[in-house]
């Protein structure tokens, strides 16, 4: 059975609903799935992960200056991710995600090319666009 981890970091709750529907999705998928906030987060974690989706919060000025706060980006930075794993992002908004995602890929700690799919929600929901993403993430 492959393996998922999901790792995310919300502040009021938004971010770790969307978590949860992305990995619930995964199990339906017959995945091992195991969703965490980042401070649970340790070491080696990631290791025998096929796939790994790191999630966290817009913050931004609203409409420009997206990056990942503070918290998620310590965690991605002093995180090695696997070469082997597959990577995917994804986050929540209020209005736009503007630079997010490619703030948050900077900080990914990935050796090797890095094209990932991205997801985002308002709401915390899974949409039939965000199933799509993930079947094309865990068959391709
Ligand atoms: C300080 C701060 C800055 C934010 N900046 C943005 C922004 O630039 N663009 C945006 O669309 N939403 C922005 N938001 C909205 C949050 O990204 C959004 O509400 C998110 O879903 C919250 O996730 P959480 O419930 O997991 O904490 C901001 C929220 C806060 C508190």
């Amino acid at each position: 059975m492959k393996k998922a981890i999901i790792i995310y970091q919300s502040k009021t709750g938004t971010t770790k609903k969307y978590a949860q529907e992305i990995g619930a999705y995964l199990q339906e998928r017959q995945i091992a799935t195991f969703c965490l906030p980042v401070e649970k987060y340790r070491e080696g974690m990631l290791q025998d992960a096929d796939y790994i989706l790191l999630g966290c919060w817009t913050k931004g000025l609203l409409v420009v200056f997206q990056k990942p706060d503070n918290d998620w980006r310590y965690f991605a930075q002093k995180t090695t991710v696997p070469q082997s794993a597959k990577v995917a992002l994804f986050a929540t908004y209020k209005i736009r995600t503007g630079s997010m995602f490619k703030n948050m890929a900077r900080c990914v700690n990935h050796t090797g090319s890095f094209s990932v799919p991205n997801m985002k929600s308002k709401d915390g929901k899974l949409s039939g666009k965000d199933k799509v993403t993930i079947d094309e993430f865990i068959h391709n």
